[in-house]
């Protein structure tokens, strides 16, 4: 798909031209050495106000009836008075603050304040309630939350004896002071001391505790200059809450190490709230998921058409796969293509990318980013020929690569394979095939995790939620194909004794699963069976089946196999 504005330069080549090749040259865009703090935050928010740049608009927030902006001066000042305060509290290096709020300027100024005293910050997705709050904060050992007096009802306090602080703040949206600026210190880091922890959903097991360190700066810098394209001048929105990696790599770190000024909006999506919003701020370059378009193509030309949206110059999409159909609907409604980028919480910060100045093959995820090797590998991890599929795999490490998984150094290795003559690599878990020219296609995950709506879900999450129902006996979870969502989240139950089949009855476990575990994981279909299919042998049962079933493929070899019939006695459709 050629470019519609050829004539654009963009910062990608601006920079090659001056030398800058790979993603470790991002160094030469930060504040390194000189007596400057090695700090992500020094280079997020400090190191602008330093230069003399404090009046600049950093972040603009929009709901329904508010319109507040913050400077990089207010920012920075903000996330001082965090600082301060973690520090009266006794947070020292290497401590986890938990941060559980909506998604208001607040809570950037109390993830900053964090990270800047050399503590890790862990944001928590507004969404989540008991199980999800407590696998997180009682995991990570979190000693001090920040949160507000609508969510803490949610936090399940006496199970978590580490959390020796709970800050409720009542005002959502303090005044920013304006007094004199006494900035606090930045603690010097070392590169490899972590500052973020995002908790990520396996197929087995409980989320995962992925561990950023501060060297991730560097790859988000150039990401955001190369990838995003971001100059001070942009106005930039990234509509992903900071609990989610996306909100928090490329909806904090990114954009503010480049000076760019972002639109932050509260509340819910809404089509038509979401294009005056890009009127109202002027957004330029924004970065969304594919679920998002694709609400925004439903919701119809009309809707499109009662707004300009002429600021828009630079789409990006993440998380699922971007369909050929949602790139040319974009190219049509905004003038502009929609640049898809790959990559995961592991990862740390984008690996296979559109640049914007590159041709675009739709139903390819985009090539490498300069430095990064791409490899597809066989069951064997070797790799395959080109155009046939395979496991994607990157050569390790890069600079925003996670450092561990908390508490679980037997996990973090398993990531990793020695491809012979080839290296170390990482495995992402998902299947993918190379094309001649290094073009990445999107298969599929090759395990039995969830993407919906960009996010991924754990099925052992939500069957564990849905056991702990007083009429749920069993049950088992997948990923059913949504035109929309990509997938949504399906669940297959069967009943305690006593418990008559009926579609209320399967209404209100998809209700406790809501508020119970994430407003985002929860069956949005749940069908109530006689039996779950399980191998004869060990009594698993087969998600693979359940797949079938709803799909309407073979089930296959049928023999080892107990219940392979469905037999549906109640449902809850989507
Ligand atoms: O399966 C891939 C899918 O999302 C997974 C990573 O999810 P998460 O860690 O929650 O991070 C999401 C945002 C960084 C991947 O393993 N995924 C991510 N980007 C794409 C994608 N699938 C298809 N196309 C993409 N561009």
């Amino acid at each position: 798909m050629s470019l519609p504005r050829a004539d654009f330069l963009t910062n990608f080549e601006e920079d090659q031209g001056q030398g800058l090749r790979t993603v470790e040259d991002g160094y030469r865009l930060l504040d390194l050495g000189n007596g400057h703090p090695y700090n992500i935050v020094h280079q997020t928010v400090d190191r602008h106000v330093k230069r003399g740049l404090g009046s600049r608009i950093a972040l603009r927030y929009l709901d329904g009836s508010r319109d507040e902006s913050w400077s990089f001066d207010q920012l920075a000042r903000r996330t001082d008075d965090w600082a301060r305060f973690y520090r009266s509290r006794g947070i020292g290096k290497g401590e986890r603050i938990f941060v559980f709020l909506p998604r208001v300027p607040e809570i950037y100024a109390a993830i900053l304040g964090a990270i800047k005293i050399g503590a890790i910050v862990g944001p928590l997705f507004e969404g989540f309630y008991e199980d999800a709050l407590r696998d997180r904060l009682a995991d990570s050992g979190a000693r001090l939350l920040v949160t507000s007096p609508e969510l803490v009802s949610r936090v399940p306090l006496r199970e978590l004896p580490d959390l020796a602080t709970v800050h409720v703040i009542e005002d959502l949206f303090p005044s920013v002071p304006n007094h004199p600026y006494d900035p606090e210190p930045a603690l010097s880091m070392e590169p490899d001391d972590g500052y973020i922890i995002h908790y990520t959903s396996g197929s087995t097991g409980k989320p995962k505790g992925i561990l950023h360190a501060h060297r991730a700066m560097i790859q988000l810098a150039i990401t955001g200059r190369w990838v995003l394209d971001l100059r001070p001048r942009d106005v930039y929105w990234c509509t992903a809450h900071p609990g989610w990696v996306t909100g928090s790599q490329y909806g904090i770190f990114a954009p503010w190490i480049n000076g760019t000024p972002c639109l932050i909006n509260g509340g819910r999506f809404d089509a038509a709230t979401w294009y005056r919003y890009i009127d109202t701020a002027g957004v330029t370059v924004w970065y969304a998921t594919p679920t998002a378009f694709r609400m925004l193509m439903a919701a119809g030309t009309q809707t499109r058409s009662a707004h300009s949206l002429a600021s828009l110059r630079h789409l990006l999409s993440v998380g699922e796969p971007l369909n050929p159909e949602v790139i040319s609907w974009g190219l049509q409604t905004f003038g502009v293509r929609i640049h898809d980028t790959w990559w995961m919480t592991e990862t740390g910060a984008q690996l296979i990318v559109n640049l914007p100045h590159r041709e675009i093959r739709p139903g390819s995820m985009g090539l490498p980013l300069p430095g990064i090797d791409v490899e597809i590998l066989d069951a064997d991890n070797r790799p395959v020929p080109t155009g046939q599929s395979g496991q994607l795999a990157v050569k390790a490490p890069w600079p925003s690569l996670m450092k561990t998984v908390w508490n679980n150094p037997e996990k973090f290795l398993a990531y990793f394979t020695q491809v012979p003559g080839l290296g170390k690599f990482y495995l992402s878990g998902d299947t993918a095939r190379k094309d001649a020219d290094g073009y990445v296609y999107f298969l599929g995950r090759g395990d039995d995790v969830i993407v919906s709506a960009g996010e991924k879900v754990s099925p052992f999450e939500v069957e564990s939620t849905l056991v702990s129902h007083p009429a749920v006996a069993e049950a088992g979870v997948i990923g059913k194909p949504d035109g929309v969502r990509g997938n949504i989240v399906k669940a297959f139950v069967v009943l305690r004794e006593g418990f008559p089949a009926g579609e209320e009855l399967a209404r209100d476990i998809q209700l406790y699963v809501k508020t119970r575990l994430s407003a985002h994981a929860w069956p949005r279909e749940l069908e109530i069976v006689a039996a779950l299919p399980k191998t004869r042998a060990s009594g698993k049962i087969m998600r693979r089946v359940l797949k079938a079933w709803e799909t309407g493929s073979p089930i296959g070899d049928a023999t080892t196999l107990d219940n392979p019939e469905r037999v549906t006695l109640a449902l809850s459709p989507a």
